[in-house]
């Protein structure tokens, strides 16, 4: 599969099947995430996967309850070490990073006949308690993974006119 086909069919999945995915497959989509660009190549990021299903449970509790939190096969924990580095433009690098990171995962999984959602109605600390991560660290989002009950395909997306949101050379309305 291209990227553009991987762009178009990937959507957020919110129904999974049972099925589990191998430890080794989802390794090596983790693995395609390591090769996103991050600032000055810093790669402070940590990936946690959630298999367990204890867990699972306390991070569906951390995040809202939306239940197909709990359907997925595994969940993504994408982790800043590094929260407080800012770009010189004043953006957090590890935010970016790790946005950057986790859709290159959500796009290998799509070209691998799986579905993603983004998850960023989570509580951060209590989700941080959960998952035993170091005070000085932030979970830039979560994701859940798995086998989606209806395959993926290339379905139109709801999205603004690129004429609303491009404009040459200076800002317009
Ligand atoms: C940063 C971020 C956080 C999100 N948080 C949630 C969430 O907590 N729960 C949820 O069901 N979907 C969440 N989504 C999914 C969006 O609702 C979804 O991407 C958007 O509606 C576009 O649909 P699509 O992903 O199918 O193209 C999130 C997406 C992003 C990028």
């Amino acid at each position: 599969m291209d990227v553009e086909k991987a762009i178009l069919k990937r959507r957020s999945v919110r129904s999974y099947k049972e099925k589990k995915i191998p430890q080794e497959k989802l390794e090596e989509i983790i693995n395609f995430g390591k090769m996103a660009p991050s600032a000055n190549n810093r790669q402070d990021w940590k990936f946690i996967l959630i298999t367990d299903e204890k867990k699972k449970e306390e991070i569906y509790k951390d995040a809202k309850k939306q239940s197909f939190i709990k359907e997925a096969s595994a969940i993504i924990a994408g982790i800043t070490t590094n929260p407080e580095d800012k770009m010189t433009c004043g953006i957090p690098a590890g935010i970016v990073d790790l946005s950057i990171a986790l859709d290159h995962i959500s796009l290998k999984a799509a070209e691998e006949g799986l579905g993603t959602c983004w998850i960023g109605a989570f509580h951060q600390e209590k989700a941080k308690n959960t998952l035993e991560i170091p005070e000085n660290h932030k979970i830039v989002a979560l994701m859940t993974i798995g086998y989606p009950k209806h395959s993926l395909s290339e379905k139109e997306k709801q999205r603004k006119n690129l004429k609303e949101i491009i404009s040459y050379n200076t800002f317009s309305e």
